[in-house]
């Protein structure tokens, strides 16, 4: 049986990244330039400056993925992109990259949902890992309950009804001068503090128990600091670093969790940049084991934005069939 080998791109916001993938599990190579120290200038992604620097990068990133994965385009089955959700400028620039490799090259062209892709980052470190199971999915733009039923066929169980978890880390982090992006900082910063010092909200939707809210939570820590302020009270940062993180831990958990546990779901997997969170991953797998269930989750450097997963979940697509044409478009709004 003949190796199939999928080139990669993703370029959804800011990270600039390729990678090739074998078989739809075997990552051979996984390049990304991040732009993280260009846009903490300004203390968040600009979008503009997004696009400019995927542009400037988006072939040197190629070429690494390809020279790093030990092969030449020649070699490549398929060209897989990212064509939403995410910032249309930035998109646009992966989609034109790979539409014109593909024409090039006479090769087959898939786009791939990022959020998709995410979720089948978990294929990677888990060969055993097969659907059905639930995702938990947390990045900054998205917040989702996914019944994965089988490969690319979805069921959103529950979402955020206004901020995304990843947002509220951005939002906190800014609100308590670690500057972008705040999820990692806040990650650091809570190890120093105490995650029961002060009580923050946990939301909870009646007639939707699978939904999430955030702004809450955020609002509570702003009134918190503005409360500090005006009464003349130092702020302790790690203490509202780790109570903020433990509140969103314990929803996300409590949740999926909940949901595994209602739907009878053995399998728990999480992905998105929030699931490099290291509360959360500690949470989740104590919570998992307790309930008997089985927990899986992709290595930090597979939560965060990066084209090996688009590549995992473009080899699915890839092998059901699916091919896009040249009217392939960025989709910034693109639903799951
Ligand atoms: O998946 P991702 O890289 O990009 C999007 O698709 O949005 O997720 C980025 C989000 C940001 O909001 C970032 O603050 C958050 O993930 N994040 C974290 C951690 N690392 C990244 N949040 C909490 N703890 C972390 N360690
Ligand atoms: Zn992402």
């Amino acid at each position: 049986k003949k190796d199939v080998l999928i080139l990669a791109i993703e370029t959804s916001c800011d990270e600039t990244a390729a990678a090739v993938v074998k078989n739809g599990r075997e990552v051979l190579s996984n390049t990304i330039y991040t732009q993280i120290k260009l846009h903490t200038l300004f203390g968040g992604v600009v979008p503009e400056i997004a696009s400019r620097k995927h542009i400037e990068k988006i072939n040197i990133v190629i070429e690494t993925a390809l020279k790093e994965a030990g092969v030449s385009l020649e070699d490549i089955d398929a060209i897989a992109v990212t064509y939403g959700p995410g910032l249309v400028g930035a998109l646009l620039v992966g989609v034109a990259e790979a539409k014109a490799i593909a024409y090039a090259t006479k090769k087959p062209l898939v786009g791939v949902h990022h959020i998709e892709g995410h979720i089948s980052a978990n294929y990677i470190e888990h060969k055993e890992l097969e659907p059905p199971f639930l995702c938990m999915v947390a990045s900054g733009g998205h917040s989702h309950l996914v019944l994965v039923k089988d490969y690319g066929e979805y069921e959103i169980i529950g979402r955020t009804r206004d901020d995304a978890a990843g947002e509220a880390f951005d939002k906190v982090a800014r609100a308590i001068g670690l500057g972008y992006p705040g999820g990692p900082k806040i990650d650091k910063l809570a190890k120093e503090g105490d995650k029961k010092a002060i009580a923050f909200p946990r939301a909870k939707i009646t007639d939707a128990p699978d939904d999430f809210s955030f702004s809450g939570l955020k609002s509570a820590v702003l009134n918190y600091l503005n409360q500090c302020q005006m009464k003349g009270e130092e702020v302790n940062r790690a203490d509202v670093a780790a109570s903020f993180q433990q509140s969103v831990t314990d929803v996300l958990t409590e949740h999926t969790v909940g949901a595994a546990k209602r739907l009878g779901i053995k399998k728990v997997a999480i992905a998105g940049g929030v699931a490099s969170n290291s509360s959360l991953r500690a949470q989740m797998e104590e919570a998992c084991r307790k309930n008997g269930l089985e927990f899986y989750h992709p290595s930090p450097i597979f939560c965060t934005d990066n084209a090996a997963m688009i590549g995992v979940a473009g080899y699915y697509e890839y092998k059901k069939g699916i091919r896009d044409g040249w009217d392939l478009n960025a989709k910034p709004n693109l639903k799951i």
